[in-house]
């Protein structure tokens, strides 16, 4: 009996399941399942509707971002939450001026298509600066990053980390846009993340668990 509740807890609908669909898991209770659950879960979004994040939910993800851990607590980042439609086109349009005539990869490799957005059209991007002098700061970052992550899908939200976007936004003529976003000297970026409502479902792309190997 107890364990047909604690497996009742748990609720899987299959009901809105296409092809290319991830099954959608809603929780009634056990906190760790919906823990672990929201890990496997969440995936990149690259489509999004037009609905803008609110203030509210900003919030709480910065909070779950700045409650990352970084070595000795040096907390080597500095975010930028942008929903600003003028400045977001205006990343946009120095993203196509620094790919045109590459080779991209990835979804960045679709830039010359028209309408092309380097997040995926997504309402807001956060842009997340590393202090350049701090020899952890990837690894915290990255680690915030995945808090971001984590509370957006906890919210319902979608999200994409965008590493394509990095080089072209730490360009020497792209500065200017980086003192707008009031970055401070000795930062550069680090990382940055489309964030919105997902208009998608994408099941997860393979993993490769032979890449884990137990010693004992
Ligand atoms: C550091 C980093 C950079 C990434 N850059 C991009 C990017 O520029 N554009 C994009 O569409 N996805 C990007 N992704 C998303 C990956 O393609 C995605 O995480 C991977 O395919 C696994 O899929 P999943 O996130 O749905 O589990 C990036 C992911 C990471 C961790």
């Amino acid at each position: 009996m107890k364990k047909l509740l604690l497996s009742g807890f748990i609720l899987v609908s299959l009901l809105s399941c296409k092809d290319n669909e991830a099954p959608k898991t809603y929780y009634t209770g056990s906190a760790t399942q919906a823990i672990l659950d929201n890990m496997l879960t969440r995936r990149s979004i690259r489509k999004y509707t037009d609905q803008q994040v609110s203030q509210e939910q900003i919030d709480t993800i910065m909070k779950s971002a700045i409650f990352a851990p970084s070595a000795l607590n040096k907390q080597p980042w500095e975010i930028r939450v942008i929903q600003n439609p003028k400045i977001l086109a205006e990343i946009n349009q120095r993203f196509l001026n620094f790919a045109e005539g590459k080779e991209m990869q990835g979804s960045a490799a679709k830039y010359k298509e028209p309408g092309f957005s380097i997040f995926h059209h997504a309402p807001t991007l956060i842009v997340m600066a590393i202090d350049k002098s701090n020899p952890t700061a990837k690894l915290d970052a990255g680690i915030s990053l995945q808090n971001i992550l984590l509370s957006a899908h906890a919210l319902n939200l979608g999200t994409c980390p965008l590493g394509s976007l990095v080089t072209a936004l730490n360009l020497p003529e792209n500065q200017d846009l980086l003192k707008l976003l009031n970055i401070p000297e000795g930062y550069e970026v680090g990382i940055n993340i489309a964030l919105g409502y997902p208009a998608e479902n994408p099941k997860a792309p393979i993993r490769y668990s032979e890449k884990v190997k137990i010693i004992k």
